[in-house]
């Protein structure tokens, strides 16, 4: 039975591998998936030891996304504009490192909820690596502006920088949140504001009509920033979808095989 394993400290709460094995039961894939708590300076040796013992690819997630950039001998394009690596392939030319999470949630923005990004003006929040790791992926599919707003202004230039480069010349631009220009038709969450139940202080005019405002984080209730939103009668959608979507990307990757997401999403969603 081929194995496969997500890395992470701390790893018990992942929902990685229930994620894997509905997707396994679903499509008749013979696999295994294990949660595997790596030393936060021992992830190298972690990866390595369970290659040894015949694992066949690996998600990486907090805090070791970075390193995996580092460990891998090769990496997707994506993944070397996330500057992050979530998906390892254990391949016969060595480690491949990928970044599904940009794919997952495109994927979730386009199919689940049922919104075309082309065309579309796109406001993300935040600058950090979470943020980084979608601009790729959104760029792909022509939004007609992208704009990355952060409390710390120049790191969001930094990013435009970087991404103008990549495809976004003359559609991504910075901006302040208090200076965010225009209206927005999908309005994405990448601070991490929500984990203290913070909203990012921008106006509600960014919400253009029948918007989609999507945060990147999720729990049992929408997060603040999401009934900020919802006040301004924004279409919601937390980060549930993103998560399994990237989950379907890398199974995708590793067995050749797309697997249905809809059952898998609404049974973790009941036990939120
Ligand atoms: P991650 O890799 O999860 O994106 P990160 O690289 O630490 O984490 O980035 C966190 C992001 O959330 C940054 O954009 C950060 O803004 P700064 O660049 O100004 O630090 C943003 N952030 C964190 N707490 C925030 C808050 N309370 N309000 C608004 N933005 C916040």
């Amino acid at each position: 039975m081929d194995r496969y394993c997500v890395f992470g400290n701390p790893i018990a709460h992942s929902k990685s591998p229930e994620i894997h094995a509905a997707f396994a039961a679903q499509t008749g894939q013979d696999l295994q998936y294990e949660r595997r708590l790596a030393p936060l300076d021992g992830f190298a040796d972690a990866v390595r030891a369970f290659m040894a013992e015949g694992g066949k690819g690996a998600n990486v997630t907090v805090p070791f996304k970075l390193e995996a950039v580092k460990l891998a001998q090769a990496l997707t394009i994506r993944a070397r504009a996330a500057g992050a690596v979530n998906t390892l392939v254990f391949s016969d030319e060595g480690i491949i490192g990928d970044n599904t999470d940009g794919a997952g949630l495109v994927a979730d923005i386009v199919r689940n909820a049922g919104v075309t990004i082309t065309g579309k003006r796109v406001l993300l929040l935040g600058a950090g690596g979470a943020v980084r790791g979608v601009v790729l992926p959104l760029l792909e599919h022509r939004p007609a502006r992208l704009v990355i707003a952060n409390r710390t202004v120049a790191k969001a230039e930094e990013l435009v920088q970087q991404f103008a480069a990549l495809g976004g010349e003359g559609v991504v631009a910075a901006s302040g949140f208090g200076e965010i220009e225009g209206e927005y038709d999908i309005i994405i969450n990448g601070t991490a504001a929500s984990l203290s139940a913070e909203v990012p202080p921008v106006s509600p005019s960014v919400f253009a009509s029948g918007c989609l405002a999507l945060d990147m984080m999720y729990g049992a209730s929408p997060t603040v920033f999401l009934q900020f939103a919802a006040g301004h009668g924004a279409q919601l959608r937390d980060g549930l979808g993103m998560l399994v979507e990237q989950a379907a990307e890398a199974f995708q990757l590793w067995r050749g095989v797309q697997p249905a997401t809809g059952e898998v999403l609404n049974n973790l969603r009941a036990k939120l």
